[in-house]
């Protein structure tokens, strides 16, 4: 664990009134159970991501030194994006006063307090965090994968069965073996479309993370989203929805960082459906193009501050409603600021200390208008030193564009829409240019030449 602890408590402390403090006396039941059960047990309960529950008193009081710590260090609950850059729905953030009411309870020998005053376990509904799915898909068959080895990215193609166009909402991802999940990417492609490399190696599904998210292609299809570790589901904004059209297969790409124990999967996704088409196609816009594949990332071993800089301009104006961020071990940092005509700056997000596990997509509170000409900035930082903790290679190696855990790409992604009607073709054609940019870039450099060597050389690559 890394607890990055700044002191907060006893900043949390001078923030309490003094009268406060010195009465303080909190219990299990009355002040640290209504804590626990909101920010907490979400993952910290059976089934779930957490590796432990933290539901009655026993759970919590066992762990209390390091529940004290980690909610100090605000490394738990987990959220990644700086707190006042961007203002995020559903933040997980404990408040000042609450982190210090733990830290108090812990300190005062953790009392239980009055069992009739416990409060109520939150009710979960039956696994799906998003209620009752309106189409429920699971892999046809089971993936077995070894206990060690390179890390795996497989494809799997699910028959929808949908007799008539819809519009998605929501994928709520739940995987089997979460473990070794460390995370999926979703899709749709015209039905039947991938059935001749689908299980044509003898096992289920196929091999590479080329043919979806990266370059669209066969037919129909197009990206509906994506899970890693750690993320909770949610809808799209009001009114937003994404295209699965009628007989689609919908296609799961998933992402295994082996364990050292075999493991099986056989991941469930649920879809949720809008009950009309959206007035604006959502469009993903990413600084950089394509993970950074035209960004030259090249970061020598050792070296503890290596950027990466790209902007763009925005020829319409648009509606932004989400940002998420994608790389790999070796980034430290990466932060999008919008600069708008009028020279004013909009935080879109920063992520001070970046951590593979945590890829959540930040949703804004509220959409944030960016006009025409508004440029947006990405900055992102990579620190290939012995000291960065993540750092997966002892001692450092040369680290490149590339597939692999090991090795890095990166790019911030605002989720956005056009703000007017006629402008929809416009924005599109800017991310498509972009993209084309950023093929003929890596052509140019040489990280196509490199990336087809590793899906060549990946055993059961497929295609
Ligand atoms: C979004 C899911 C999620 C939420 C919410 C969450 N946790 Fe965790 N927690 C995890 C996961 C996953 C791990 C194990 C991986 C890790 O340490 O990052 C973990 C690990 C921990 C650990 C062990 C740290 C260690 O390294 O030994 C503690 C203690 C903990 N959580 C306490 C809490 C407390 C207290 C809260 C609420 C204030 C909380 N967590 C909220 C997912 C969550």
């Amino acid at each position: 664990m890394s607890i990055r602890g700044i002191g907060l408590c006893v900043a949390a402390a001078a923030l309490l009134p003094a009268a406060d403090l010195a009465t303080q006396k909190p219990t299990f039941t009355e002040t640290i159970a209504p804590i626990v059960y909101r920010n907490c047990v979400t993952c910290h309960r059976p089934g779930e991501a957490a590796p432990f529950s933290l539901i009655t008193y026993e759970d919590v009081k066992k762990r209390g030194a390091i529940i004290a710590a980690v909610t100090k260090s605000r490394y738990m609950p987990p959220w990644h994006a700086a707190h006042d850059y961007g203002e995020f729905a559903d933040e997980r953030r404990l408040s000042d006063p609450q982190i210090a009411s733990i830290a108090a309870w812990v300190s005062q020998g953790m009392p239980q307090g009055d069992p009739a005053k416990m409060p109520k376990l939150p009710q979960f509904p039956e696994g799906w965090h998003l209620g009752t799915p309106d189409l429920v898909l699971e892999m046809p068959a089971a993936f077995g994968l070894p206990a060690s080895g390179p890390d795996i990215y497989r494809n799997f193609v699910i028959p929808t069965h949908l007799a008539e166009d819809k519009w998605v909402r929501a994928v709520e991802f739940r995987p089997s073996a979460r473990k070794v999940v460390h995370h999926a990417l979703f899709a749709y492609v015209d039905g039947g479309a991938l059935a001749k490399i689908d299980g044509a190696d003898g096992r289920p599904g196929f091999g590479g993370m080329g043919s979806i998210g990266v370059s669209p292609g066969r037919g129909s299809s197009g990206s509906l989203g994506g899970w890693a570790v750690g993320a909770t589901p949610v809808f799209l904004a009001q009114g937003l929805a994404l295209p699965l059209p009628k007989g689609s297969d919908f296609v799961l790409q998933m992402h295994f960082h082996l364990t050292g124990k075999p493991e099986t999967e056989k991941s469930v996704v649920g879809i949720y459906f809008a009950d009309h088409a959206p007035e604006r196609r959502l469009v993903a816009v990413q600084v950089p193009a394509l993970f950074g594949f035209g960004a030259g990332i090249d970061v020598p071993a050792g070296e503890k501050n290596y950027t990466v800089e790209d902007s763009l301009t925005l020829p319409v104006d648009t509606i932004a409603y989400a940002a998420s961020a994608h790389a790999h071990y070796v980034a430290k940092e990466m932060k999008a600021t919008a600069t708008l005509p009028d020279g004013t700056t909009q935080p879109l997000l920063w992520i001070p200390d970046w951590d593979f596990n945590w890829q959540d997509r930040y949703t804004y509170k509220a959409a944030v208008a960016l006009p025409k000409g508004t440029r947006i900035d990405v900055r992102l930082r990579y620190d290939n030193s012995a000291e960065n903790p993540r750092n997966p290679s002892t001692p450092p190696k040369r680290v490149q564009w590339g597939e692999q855990s090991f090795d890095e790409m990166g790019s911030v992604t605002v989720q956005m829409v056009a703000a007017h009607q006629e402008d929809e073709a416009a924005l599109q054609q800017m991310v498509a240019q972009r993209t084309r940019a950023a093929i003929a870039k890596g052509v140019q450099d040489g990280t196509a030449r490199r990336y087809q060597a590793q899906q060549a050389a990946r055993p059961g690559a497929g295609q």
